[in-house]
Order: structure tokens, then C-alpha cells, then sequence
């Protein structure tokens, strides 16, 4: 059985719903590490209740990002990590660790990429006035938001969604797909259509 990391950096409800997926048998993965770069974030707490080994890699403590970025390459490798889980993970992953697990990083973001990269991609396509977003599953490389895509869902904004309505729908839909999206990529059964230019 393959064996993965999820990288977050705040609530961690994506990986609330990873770790409830698996006490179902739903993701036929083994979740061996919870890695953060925030040890206040809840993620954490929710990794320990659930009996999963965390480690925080405190961005100030390294001088640069590749150098944090090797030492948590060599913690993945401790726990023979065979691939990773961005779920809310809030800081960019140099070329280092990009190289390191090339094809092996999944992350999910809240809307159709490549529309409404960052942060705030839930309240930008909600503010922009779009129909129609929803949520990406895809494989990082060494840009932001971008890489060969895995997975996608739409959701039409009906007139009477409000920003905190349709944040609801697109979590919901994330924690659904996430876990899916997982199991099928650890079994080996997920492609991407082609690589992102
Ligand atoms: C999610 O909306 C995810 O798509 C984005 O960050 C958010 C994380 O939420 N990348 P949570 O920490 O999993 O609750």
C-alpha cells in the first residue's frame, strides 16, 4: 500500500475528510505523516486525535525555503512517503521538493484552474461575477496553482448564493472529491488529459 503525507496549514477540514475517508476503507493509502508549517493550526490537533505523527517546519528557523524544504524532504523520506497531500497547505514548495516528488504532489484548490489562481479563489470568481466554478485537483509543478490536472468539478453560482453559501458548497464538494481523487491517484488509476503548457 502506497503511503502519503497531507501538508497543512490552517483548519484542515480537507484533512478531516481524508482521515475520515480512510477509518472507512475509502482511501486504499496508508496517511503516515501530517507535516505543517504553522503550529497553531488546527490541522494538527485533528492529525492527533486521530493517532497520525505530525511534524512543523517553522519557516523562520530556516534560512531559505530550499533549505527547509530539503530538511522536510528527509523527514518524507523517514516515513517513506511515497507521495504528497496539499489540503489548505499555505506556502510555495521550492523546485527542490517539486523535483523530489515529481508527479507525486497533488494539491486541491477552489476553483476551475487555470481561472482564479490564489488565496482567494473563492471570493474572486464570486466577486468577478462568474456562473460557473468550482473545485481542481491537480499535480503541482514549480508554478503556483498550476500543473497537469487530475480532477474537476463545476458548481453553477445560483442568484441566491452568498459568498458564505457558496464557500459551503465548494468545501463540501472538495471534502467528496478529495479523498476519491486520492485513492484513485494511490491505486494508480487516475491520468491526467495532457500536461499543463
Ligand atoms: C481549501 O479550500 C483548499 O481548496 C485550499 O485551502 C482550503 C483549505 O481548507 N487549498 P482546509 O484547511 O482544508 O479546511
Amino acid at each position: 500500500m502506497k503511503r502519503f503525507a497531507v501538508f497543512a496549514s490552517g483548519y484542515g477540514s480537507n484533512l478531516q475528510a481524508i482521515i475520515d475517508a480512510l477509518k472507512k476503507d475509502k482511501v486504499s493509502a496508508r496517511l503516515c505523516l501530517v507535516v505543517s508549517d504553522n503550529k497553531k493550526a488546527f490541522a494538527l490537533k485533528r492529525a492527533l486525535k486521530a493517532g497520525i505523527p505530525t511534524v512543523t517546519f517553522d519557516p523562520q528557523s530556516f534560512v531559505t525555503r530550499q533549505a527547509m524544504d530539503r530538511a522536510m524532504i528527509k523527514e518524507l523520506r523517514t516515513f517513506h512517503v511515497d507521495f504528497v497531500v496539499l489540503a489548505g497547505y499555505m506556502r510555495i514548495l521550492s523546485p527542490v521538493f517539486v523535483k523530489a516528488f515529481h508527479n507525486k504532489i497533488l494539491n486541491i484548490h477552489p476553483s476551475l484552474l487555470p481561472s482564479f489562481k490564489g488565496a482567494h479563489a473563492i471570493k474572486d470568481a464570486f466577486d468577478y461575477g462568474v456562473r460557473s466554478t468550482g473545485v481542481t485537483v491537480h499535480l503541482v509543478d514549480e508554478k503556483v496553482d498550476h500543473g497537469p490536472i487530475l480532477a474537476q468539478e463545476a458548481l453553477s453560482i445560483r442568484a441566491k448564493d452568498t459568498l458564505r453559501t457558496l464557500e459551503a458548497r465548494i468545501h463540501r464538494t472538495e471534502h467528496k472529491m478529495y479523498p476519491k481523487i486520492i485513492d484513485l491517484f494511490a491505486k494508480g488509476k487516475i491520468s491526467t488529459r495532457r500536461l499543463a503548457a
